[in-house]
């Protein structure tokens, strides 16, 4: 490759007077009558480098190549700039048009919908919205690698194919060798013995049960990893396959671990502040979501504590809002969830405490025998973030509760021994990475804030 300078270098570091050489694609280009302007954005920063050619040294040909779109090289020097839009910019000397865009490149200046952006996934990374959203994806993965470092925890990696429904929703897709217009049957059913794994296997709906192990040897642990739900909910808060970190904490009980998560959450809303200013200043103003606000809630305020019996109660007397009525007993559904945390509570609250039966089978049953050690983190507009709980550490309650929701035994049987030998509480959580994201993004829908969304019926 050709040494060049990064256009998020050229306007922060390279010195008024020096040389440079840029790459890049053009945003929009106008010819004046005696210079053409092109904005050139790299993708390397939020903001895009103005370009000045000066007519007479530029042939017309290569300035008509300077199209929304194209991929181009130019060489020039920095000087101030007498616009007040940016502080500098290149007067070109060189320039090259490296991949020309004919007129119907599809991202021309003008404003597109999100919908129609999500049938060109290939190339909406390319606009300012995206841009910036992807620009944060990375700063949010290297935030949490580092919250985590820097508090002890280990990354391990857990397996993604695994032979157990964790969350026993049944909402797994199944991995398998197998022919599927010509399975192979013994007695009537399908014969597994001759399928890759010589068992039925699945990807992974969450990778806690086999973190938890490494939590009981090491301590403090933490995953960051695909994970895979055959969700049949078709809404902006689902996709069937996103991120989730999952952290396990040997000797942590539930308070400990929700005392965690909200260090964890004001630690990466303040690293985002420092290191994406433009591009949260770019979304504040053009989603419609007051972004900034939401740091601030982030930051400065305590979560809110409320148990689900409360959270019932609450949502109880405004059940003529609802279209699914709440009930103890019951999980709460995602109009709920937001309704809590925008309305009742005005930002995040931890509900705790949900009935052990709407649970799965690893929570730690509380004292009251009905409800389970848990919690559920809700925002405002994106409903849950976050699924933890305190892990069931008695061997005879464990298995009282496999028993009794008729799970195979056998499927589980390395993980009951960890509460054979050595025993000990140990809580742990999932976070919804692109959730979180989405709500430091204002982002609406996931299928905005993941490159190539795999969502119910469609993969584009
Ligand atoms: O609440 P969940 O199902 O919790 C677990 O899987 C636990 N085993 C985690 C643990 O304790 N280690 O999922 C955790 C989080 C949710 O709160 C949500 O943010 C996100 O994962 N999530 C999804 N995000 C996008 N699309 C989906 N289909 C999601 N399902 C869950
Ligand atoms: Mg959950």
């Amino acid at each position: 490759m050709i040494p060049h300078d990064d256009i998020r270098d050229v306007l922060n570091e390279s010195g008024i007077g020096s040389d440079v050489t840029v790459y890049g694609w053009v945003r929009t280009a106008r010819m004046g009558k005696n210079v053409a302007f092109a904005s050139i954005s790299d993708g390397s920063c939020q903001e895009n480098l103005q370009v000045v050619l000066n007519r007479k040294s530029f042939d017309d040909d290569s300035l008509k190549g300077l199209a929304t779109g194209a991929a181009v090289r130019v060489c020039g020097t920095v000087v101030e700039s007498p616009g007040r839009e940016q502080p500098r910019e290149v007067h070109a000397e060189e320039l090259e048009i490296i991949g020309p865009a004919p007129e119907d490149y599809p991202l021309q200046k003008k404003k597109h919908t999100m919908e129609f952006l999500r049938t060109i996934p290939h190339l909406r990374l390319r606009s300012g919205i995206f841009g910036a959203v992807f620009r944060m994806r990375h700063h949010l993965s290297i935030a949490i690698h580092r919250f985590f470092d820097e508090r002890g925890f280990f990354y391990v990696h857990p397996p993604l194919i695994t032979a157990s429904d964790a969350e026993g929703a049944g909402e797994t897709f199944q991995v398998t060798s197998l022919p599927l217009d010509a399975v192979p049957k013994r007695d009537g059913e399908v014969d597994y013995e001759q399928d890759y794994f010589r068992r039925k296997a699945f990807l992974s709906v969450s990778v806690q049960l086999e973190t938890e192990p490494l939590a009981l040897a090491l301590g403090k642990v933490y995953t960051f990893g695909p994970t895979f739900r055959a969700d049949p909910s078709d809404t902006r808060w689902h996709a069937s396959e996103f991120w989730m970190i999952e952290p396990e904490m040997a000797f942590y009980d539930l308070s400990d671990s929700m005392e965690l998560i909200e260090q964890f959450i004001g630690f990466i809303a303040s690293y985002m502040l420092d290191r994406c200013r433009d591009e949260i200043a770019f979304l504040d103003e053009r989603v419609d979501a007051d972004v900034r606000d939401r740091y601030r809630m982030l930051t400065e305020e305590p979560f809110v504590r409320a148990s689900y019996t409360e959270a019932v109660e609450r949502l109880t007397e405004a059940s003529n809002r609802f279209e699914t009525r709440p009930r103890w007993g019951g999980g709460f559904s995602s109009e709920h969830e937001r309704y809590l945390a925008g309305e009742v509570y005005g930002g995040p609250v931890f509900v705790t405490d949900y009935p052990a039966q709407a649970k799965p089978f690893y929570m730690r049953l509380n004292d009251d025998g009905k409800t389970a050690a848990c919690t559920d983190l809700l925002f405002p507009e994106v409903g849950e973030i976050v699924g933890g709980s305190q892990r069931e550490e008695r061997l005879d309650l464990l298995q009282e509760r496999i028993e009794s929701m008729g799970i195979d035994r056998e499927d589980y049987r390395w993980y009951v021994e960890t509460r054979r030998w050595g025993t000990a509480p140990h809580s742990g959580f999932g976070l919804g990475f692109e959730r979180l994201l989405m709500y430091l993004t204002g982002i609406d829908n996931i299928r905005d804030v993941i490159p190539f969304p795999r969502t119910l019926g469609r993969m584009v």
